[in-house]
């Protein structure tokens, strides 16, 4: 009979507090994942629900590319089964210098790539390579865990609002006030949770405005201001939509760039766990340190199979165009649904689908009334009345940072059937109009 270790685990609440630093024990698990554990508890009662809230593929609807699978089935085979060096497999990280050559116009250095277990192994690297307790973290809101990376470096947020009318993203002028106490400034396009992207003019401003600001720095002893542009989603772009790069548009701003890249949603692998960093090659090898020290490196078959395929253009292109059109296809629907429900006079709207695997909608109930008489005023009530009488599953944007209780939600199509999303905008409009 082997010992029973949770038996001697303590059971006052408060363990885990008193057992803690700080940081781990105010530290806060995502929101987004808590209403995902909420539909999955109805999930399990039977109840069929439709699944918008989490950022990821249901391998059903999505897959990673069947040849990159093969390939990576393949590599593991044949025995490649150690250690990577800890930024990442030669191979790949000319690649990716390649790979965005070619599909950027802009070359970068093998010493300026640094591969992860994903996106998020470098982009903590960054934040953690650039802030130190107290310096200011600017970010516009709605954003994308950009609170949970503040906590874990005990820097200070400035956050800027953002209007729907500007697609969620900032503009230079929400910045510039800001800039000069700033030390990081994140972007992200196409945005998590809008769908939206930012516009080529807009973004060459706030570059040239950061390429001021750290010419006015130089002599003074401030510590350099630095651009993460997260673009995990750039290859989805839909329509007219067109991705926006921070280099081709202003070089100057190249030494003070982080870029943040992963397969995971471009090729619908998020299991797969293959991400990079492209940085200023003088400040790579701290990143691949700390990547080193936290062991989040990409297993090596997924690594040299991903090489393989940013060289293998019929096939990659041959699968994102089937990919955008799936997503779009799921998006658009959604979008002509609201468009027709605007139309008739319902208080909803939706943003034009431009990027990622999310779309902006707006249900708004605020002043209305619940069937139990109770009056809405938070976005919460709307989400949970959704939820349960339409049975639609989708995330406020408050899980983003943005408090406004103005009817604003995500909703996610990487894990939905285009039947499936149709019945469920059905449901959702039967449950707004009876509110009416
Ligand atoms: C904007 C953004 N950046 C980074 C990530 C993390 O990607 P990964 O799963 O590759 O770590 C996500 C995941 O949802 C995201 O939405």
């Amino acid at each position: 009979m082997p010992v029973d270790a949770s038996a001697f685990y303590p059971a006052d609440p408060k363990a885990a507090a008193h057992a803690l630093n700080p940081l781990a024990a105010t530290m806060e698990g995502s929101r987004i994942l808590g209403i995902a554990y909420q539909v999955s508890a109805m999930q399990a009662e039977g109840q069929e629900v439709c699944n918008l809230t989490v950022g990821d593929f249901d391998p059903s609807s999505f897959n990673a590319p069947v040849a990159l699978r093969a390939r990576i089935a393949e590599l593991t085979l044949a025995g490649h089964t150690n250690y990577p060096p800890a930024d990442g497999v030669p191979v790949l990280r000319q690649a990716i210098a390649d790979f965005y050559a070619e599909r950027l116009g802009v070359r970068f250095p093998m010493a300026s790539v640094v591969v992860g277990s994903g996106a998020r192994p470098p982009l903590y690297a960054a934040l953690r390579c650039l802030l130190a307790p107290g310096d200011v973290y600017l970010y516009a809101l709605p954003s994308w865990n950009n609170n949970y990376y503040t906590h874990l470096n005990g820097a200070k947020a400035v956050t800027v609002p953002t209007r729907a009318e500007d697609g969620f993203m900032p503009t230079a002028a929400d910045l510039r006030p800001h800039l000069p106490q700033a030390r990081v400034l994140h972007l992200n396009s196409p945005l998590n949770p809008c769908g939206t992207v930012i516009q080529a003019d807009v973004l060459a401003e706030i570059c040239q405005d950061i390429v001021a600001e750290n010419r006015r720095r130089e002599g003074t002893g401030q510590k350099p201001l630095f651009l993460i542009y997260d673009m995990v989603y750039w290859l989805l772009t839909y329509g007219d939509a067109t991705h926006a790069d921070p280099v081709a548009l202003v070089p100057e701003i190249a030494p003070h760039v982080i870029y943040i890249d992963a397969i995971s949603k471009w090729l619908a692998a998020t299991g797969l766990r293959v991400g990079w960093g492209v940085v200023p090659a003088y400040l790579q090898p701290k990143f691949k340190a700390l990547i080193g020290h936290m062991g989040s490196w990409a297993p090596r078959p997924e690594q040299m199979a991903t090489a393989w395929l940013l060289r293998e253009t019929r096939v990659l292109d041959g699968f994102l165009d089937e990919l955008r059109g799936d997503v779009r296809a799921r998006l658009e629907l959604i979008h002509r649904s609201f468009s027709r429900m605007t139309d008739e006079g319902l208080p909803v709207e939706a943003i034009e689908p431009q990027g990622a695997i999310y779309l902006s909608i707006r249900v708004n109930l605020i002043g209305r009334s619940l069937p139990d008489g109770t009056p809405i005023t938070t976005n919460e009530q709307i989400r949970n009345y959704l939820l349960t009488e339409s049975r639609v599953a989708v995330v406020p944007f408050q899980a983003f940072g943005l408090e406004d209780e103005t009817g604003w939600f995500r909703m996610s199509v990487g894990a939905v059937a285009l039947d499936e999303l149709s019945d469920a905008l059905d449901r959702l409009e039967v449950a707004v109009r009876k509110l009416l």
